[in-house]
């Protein structure tokens, strides 16, 4: 197996952390009285759009706006499955303005775009897995747009539930390796939500608590190269077992946040 996996290149959005900072706390990993070295932030963030692009991807910019602190993470923004585009309506009223400039983004590319009607955070809980959609819910995205986003779709939705504050999105706890498999960490969704995913997932790469919450599923992987959280380890060490390519990008700033290296990475899937 080692060596079998094949890359296919991809399209990413990204929004440059000019305006980054953790001014509120809407999960649990935000305390506004830390500080953020906003420097060092930038410079993680261009290692990360680098790395992108030394692999053969595509990335494309959204223009960073003032006072939207949370704004680099562009995959809460919106889910594109077959170049259509569902955009977001945020849980905090801090970070719902953020949807103007990314929806506006999408028009000017002449993309088709929908404005959901309930809380919906994007690819943060809206997990494009090939066959079907993987759906988070239990902090931010609501059972509502899980139908709102199969009827706009036309694509199985598959709901799960996250119980641990931690992992308030689905792509903390859980990301995609390839068409057929994906990696995630079982404590972090209720005991339904779990026996779905080993039903759908006999083969996944479970994940330990430690890899976790080092953002190591927080991942981004083109089907070979996985683009990972260096604190990861363990999971780094399984997912080379089973012929992948580990390439850590180190996004530590941005945990302060709550956010990682997919959080602030969107796919747009033409
Ligand atoms: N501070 C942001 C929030 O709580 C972080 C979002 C991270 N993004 C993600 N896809 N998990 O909304």
């Amino acid at each position: 197996m080692p060596d079998s996996r094949v890359a296919s290149l991809r399209r990413y959005l990204v929004c440059e952390p000019r305006h980054f900072a953790v001014r509120y706390a809407i999960n649990p990993w935000m305390r506004p009285d830390r500080p953020v070295d906003v420097l060092l932030a930038q410079r993680q963030w261009q290692t990360l759009v680098d790395t992108y692009r030394d692999h053969g991807h595509t990335v494309e910019n959204v223009k960073p706006e003032p006072g939207l602190p949370d704004m680099v993470f562009a995959a809460n923004a919106a889910v594109v499955v077959e170049g259509r585009v569902f955009g977001s309506l945020f849980h905090a009223p801090e970070r719902r303005p953020e949807s103007v400039p990314y929806e506006a983004w999408f028009k000017a590319e002449g993309y088709e775009v929908h404005h959901p009607e309930s809380v919906c955070e994007g690819e943060g809980d809206l997990v494009s897995a090939g066959r079907w959609i993987l759906a988070g819910t239990g902090f931010r995205t609501t059972r509502e747009a899980h139908r709102e986003v199969q009827e706009y779709f036309g694509v199985p939705v598959i709901g799960l539930t996250l119980v641990d504050p931690y992992f308030y999105h689905l792509d903390t706890a859980l990301f995609v390796l390839d068409e057929e498999n994906i990696a995630y960490y079982p404590e972090a969704f209720s005991p339904g939500s779990r026996e779905v995913l080993a039903r759908l997932y006999p083969d996944a790469v479970l994940a330990t608590r430690e890899d976790a919450m080092a953002f190591g599923l927080n991942s981004v992987s083109d089907g070979r190269h996985v683009f990972i959280s260096p604190g990861a380890t363990a999971l780094a060490a399984q997912l080379a077992d089973r012929g992948y390519v580990p390439v850590p990008v180190d996004l530590s700033e941005f945990q302060k946040a709550g956010g990682g290296i997919k959080c602030c990475t969107q796919e747009i899937r033409s």
